[in-house]
C-alpha cells in the first residue's frame, strides 16, 4: 500500500520525552510498513547543524533546517519525525506552513520534575551558570498554541502517549486504522477527538 508522507514534530523542554517517544513512534510506523526518517536535535547538531549554538538565531536556523529536510522527506512520501526543543512558536508555525502535512506533539512536563530527574545533568549545570541560555531555566520556551497532540509525560506512560499519538494520526487520516482501541480508554478517545474538533480537523 502506498501511503503519503507527513511530518510528526515533537517539541518540548530537554528531558520531556521527545527522543523516547519519537523512537517509539518510528517503530510503530515502520511496523505499519511506512518509510520513516528520524531527525533528533542532539544528532542533527553533530552534522546538519554542526557548529550552531543556542542563541535565538542559531536555534531558529537549526529548526528551519530540520523543517526543510522534513519537507523534502514529506513530499517524497516518507514520514519525517523531528525531535527538537524547538522553543519558538513563530518558527514552528513557519515549518507547519511550509510542510502542510504536519502534526505537532507537545511533550508537556513541569520544569521542577525535569530538574528533579535531570537525566543528562544539564539542569544542574544551568542552575550553576555553567551552561548559559538553557531552555526553561535561562532561555525561553514558548508553549505551542495549536499542537495536534499534548502528552503529559509526567502523568502518562510511554504506552499511553504512543497510543494517543497513533490514534490521532489515524483520525487525521495519515495512517490506516488498525487499532482496536485496546490501548486507550473511551475518555482518552474523547479527549483526542475534542482536540481535533477544536482545531477544525473533524
Ligand atoms: S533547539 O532549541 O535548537 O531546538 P535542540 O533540540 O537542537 O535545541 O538541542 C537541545 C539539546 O542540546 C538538549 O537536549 C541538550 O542536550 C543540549 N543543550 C546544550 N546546551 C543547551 C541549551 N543552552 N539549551 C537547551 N539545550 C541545550
Amino acid at each position: 500500500m502506498m501511503t503519503q508522507g507527513f511530518t510528526l514534530w515533537f517539541t518540548g523542554l530537554s528531558g520531556s520525552g521527545k527522543t523516547t517517544l519519537s523512537r517509539e513512534m518510528e517503530g510503530v510506523l515502520l511496523e505499519r510498513g511506512m518509510k520513516v526518517e528520524l531527525l533528533d536535535g542532539d544528532v542533527v547538531r553533530t552534522n546538519l547543524s554542526k557548529g550552531l549554538g543556542f542563541s535565538k538565531g542559531d536555534r531558529d536556523t537549526n529548526i528551519l533546517r530540520i523543517g526543510f529536510v522534513c519537507n523534502l522527506l514529506t513530499r517524497n512520501d516518507v514520514v519525517a519525525i523531528a525531535a527538537a526543543i524547538s522553543p519558538y512558536e513563530e518558527i514552528r508555525q513557519k515549518n507547519r506552513q511550509l510542510i502542510g502535512r504536519y502534526v505537532e506533539v507537545y511533550c508537556k512536563c513541569p520544569l521542577d520534575i525535569l530538574e528533579e530527574r535531570d537525566v543528562k545533568g544539564l539542569y544542574k549545570k544551568a542552575r550553576l551558570g555553567e551552561i548559559k541560555n538553557f531552555t526553561g531555566v535561562s532561555d525561553p520556551y514558548e508553549e505551542p498554541s495549536n499542537p495536534e497532540v499534548i502528552v503529559e509525560t509526567d502523568k502518562e506512560t510511554v504506552e499511553q502517549c504512543v497510543a494517543k499519538i497513533t490514534r490521532t494520526l489515524e483520525l487525521l487520516g495519515y495512517i490506516p486504522v488498525i487499532g482496536n482501541g485496546a490501548e486507550y480508554s473511551a475518555e482518552e478517545e474523547e479527549e483526542i477527538k475534542r482536540r481535533l474538533k477544536a482545531l477544525g480537523y473533524i
